[in-house]
């Protein structure tokens, strides 16, 4: 179906586990992309519900509580306000952001469950597992723990280990162990529902790879097609779960069983509209049920075969559902070439950031989609950031508004000047901008959003250049008429300028159209006539981005190694190397063993020690700051290293005359470099 044939849309963001802060590995994953194609579907007059909420059930929130001492209840409570308020900081745009644990959820996810029990979908099945006597509860596999039996790594879990990578189901364990109690866990049967999944590939491979083998992104037809044309075939998944928290299994004989989490989330996706639309008076139902939707789920490479295979083929078997149309999914985004990690706090966390990155919302929207892991997996690194931000953001986007404004004011009084006789360039100039707006559309509506913003971003520099071409300024000195000409079409860029960044930046579009005083408008009035006429007033200028000094992103890049090293107990990483010297060069210093013959306190200075050492070839006083390491005492007689060549220096009216080497601690302080031996003084150092 072509783009103008639906007739609304239904866009999710895969529902955030409610046990962490979010980070900026969320953002790049599925909340900006998701929330960029929104903005301009909206900006377009169309029809859609953009919806989302808090993933509460699941395992990941259960051990995240027992860390924690807490019940699963206040973990959920507390992430989804942390979640839903990072998001609406960010201008994450959702029409509805709900929660598993809300009560339309529970109905819904359990009527599902129901409606495909009565269809006969679910394959019974009594299986052992393993059982916790003490606690009196089946666990779950990340719940056990034992030996590798393939490379006998003794903490590995029920589901993987860690050490070798192996997949592995709990009873391939050697010696397990209960995480809950500690005890060995017995092999008890147990009963559950199983999908089975197999039936459904006839289906699932005619409609992912032929029906979509040109509109899916290739990494995601890759993985779908490696599930489905795996040797074994899909195999049954389990669709109910022996755990205490989640929603309970509709049925009388599944008493202390709930539903699986992959299960009853994907359907938070139809609760979450059902909730907007009841607030709303609307029906929910055409958003989910009318052929004439366009389904999509935006969400990150991990969760493509719940939402490629298993989600469909739930949707489908029970009938009344539509399918997504299509499923965006990205790659994974590093962090300083190292993969983010909760466990290791090797991530940039949303709420820290709007903190020290105040009414910065914009530039990290700008950069994560400038960097999406659109089709591989991609690097954050805070030089880019700061690179992005100054020589794009601040110098281009933001230089070109602020000279329009500027110079509209100092000219004209604020007022749009008329346009008269164009100039060739003003005619390739116009055309250029004119062919912008479609040209991202088209990018947008095939999910290529970083091609969609650096078309943005040369929309800009075509105005920048512009007046850097023109140069307004000097045309100001003799020809009114040609200046007006130019600031008119460098105001009608920025304009169409604002519109088109809205969905990237949504904040900066907003301050940028309050400068302007654009009347409303949107992307459906391109063509219509441009958006501010000859003679409209502009307000004050300010400006939209300001640029980010060298200290600002070294100090985070230092806080993210701190962050990480403390996490990990251990001592603060090396610092980075020191730039390459030749031989020639390393060879003029003269570094000796020499003995400290007399040290001293230097009056007035709470840092400096006075040393007289003898280098072996003549005495010689040095000046070092190490007064709060060491007591003189403790140094008389001491063989340490100095560099006896260093040009001398006056420090608090002495003269100091070389450097006594020391090692320096992570906590600043110092450790003297003595020979291991006792040696003779002077000794060269080589
Ligand atoms: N909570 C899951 C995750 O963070 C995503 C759930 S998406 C939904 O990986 F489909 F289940 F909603
Ligand atoms: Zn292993």
């Amino acid at each position: 179906m072509s783009e103008q044939q639906f007739k609304r849309y239904t866009v999710t963001s895969a529902l955030p586990y409610a046990n962490g802060p979010l980070h900026i590995g969320h953002l790049a994953g599925c909340y900006i992309p998701s929330d960029i194609y929104v903005r301009y579907l909206r900006s377009q007059g169309r029809d859609v519900a953009y919806v989302c909420g808090s993933d509460e059930h699941g395992v990941a929130i259960t051990i995240k509580a027992k860390n924690e001492g807490k019940s699963p209840q206040e973990v959920v409570d507390h992430y989804h306000e942390m979640m839903k308020s990072s998001f609406k900081e960010f201008g994450i745009s959702f029409d509805h952001y709900s929660r598993t644990s809300a009560k339309v959820h529970h109905e819904t996810a359990a009527q599902l469950f129901l409606d495909l029990y009565e269809k006969g979908e679910f394959v019974e099945q009594v299986t052992e597992q393993y059982y916790d006597e003490e606690a009196q509860q089946f666990l779950a596999d990340r719940y056990i723990e034992g030996t590798c039996p393939k490379c006998g790594y003794g903490q590995a879990y029920g589901d993987q280990c860690e050490k070798c990578g192996s997949s592995l189901s709990p009873t391939d364990l050697i010696n397990p162990v209960s995480k809950l109690s500690g005890s060995v866990p017995v092999l008890k049967e147990t009963k559950h529902w199983f999908l089975d999944l197999g039936r459904y590939t006839p289906f699932l491979k005619k409609w992912i790879l032929e029906d979509h083998k040109d509109d899916w992104k290739n990494n995601v037809l890759g993985q779908c097609r490696s599930w489905l044309e795996a040797g074994e075939g899909l195999q049954p998944r389990s669709m109910t779960r022996d755990m205490d928290w989640g929603i309970p299994v509709p049925l009388k004989e599944a008493e202390g069983k709930v539903l699986y989490v992959w299960f009853d989330a994907p359907i938070g996706y139809i609760s979450s509209t059902k909730e907007w639309a009841m607030e709303n008076g609307i029906d929910w139902e055409p958003y989910w049920k009318d052929k004439g939707t366009k389904l999509v789920h935006f969400i990150g490479k991990d969760n493509i075969v719940f939402h490629c295979i298993t989600f469909p083929a739930i949707l489908k078997t029970h009938g009344e559902f539509i399918l997504p149309d299509n499923v965006p999914a990205n790659e994974f985004l590093n962090l300083e070439g190292d993969k983010i990690s909760t466990s290791r706090n090797w991530a940039v966390w949303l709420h820290e950031y709007l903190e020290e990155f105040p009414g910065k919302q914009d530039v990290l929207r700008y950069v994560l989609t400038a960097n999406a892991p659109e089709n591989k997996d991609n690097d954050f690194t805070w030089k880019d950031f700061q690179a992005r931000n100054n020589s794009e953001l601040v110098a281009i986007y933001g230089n070109f508004v602020n000279r329009a404004l500027v110079l509209t004011h100092k000219y004209f009084g604020g007022r749009v000047p008329e346009r008269k006789g164009l100039s060739p360039f003003d005619q390739e100039t116009l055309e250029a901008a004119h062919d912008f707006p479609g040209k991202i559309s088209v990018a947008l509506e095939r999910f290529r959003f970083r091609e969609a913003l650096a078309l943005m971003m040369d929309f800009a520099r075509l105005g920048n250049k512009y007046l850097a071409d023109t140069e307004p300024w000097k045309t100001v000195k003799n020809d009114e008429e040609r200046t007006g000409t130019i600031l008119n079409i460098a105001l009608k860029i920025a304009a169409d300028l604002c519109v088109v960044s809205e969905p990237f930046l949504p904040h900066t579009a907003g301050k940028l159209a309050q400068m302007l005083d654009l009347p409303p408008k949107s992307w459906a009035d391109f063509g219509k006539g441009d958006f501010i006429m000859e003679g409209h007033s502009l307000k004050k200028p300010s400006l939209l981005f300001e640029k980010i000094e060298d200290d600002q992103v070294e100090a985070q890049v230092t806080k993210l190694h701190q962050a990480k090293e403390k996490n990990e107990g251990k001592a603060p990483l090396a610092a980075p190397m020191k730039e390459i010297v030749s031989f020639d060069d390393f060879a003029k210093l003269d570094m000796r063993v020499v003995t400290i013959l007399q040290a001293e306190r230097v009056k007035k200075s709470k840092k400096l020690l006075k040393l007289i050492v003898d280098t072996g070839l003549d005495k010689k006083t040095v000046l070092s700051g190490i007064a709060a390491y060491f007591t003189p005492e403790e140094l008389v007689g001491k063989q340490v290293t100095m560099l006896i060549n260093l040009a001398p220096r006056r420090m608090m009216g002495e003269l100091s005359e070389g450097m006594v080497l020391m090692a320096e601690g992570g906590d600043g302080s110092y450790k003297l470099l003595q020979p291991h031996e006792t040696t003779s003084t002077g000794a060269q150092i080589s």
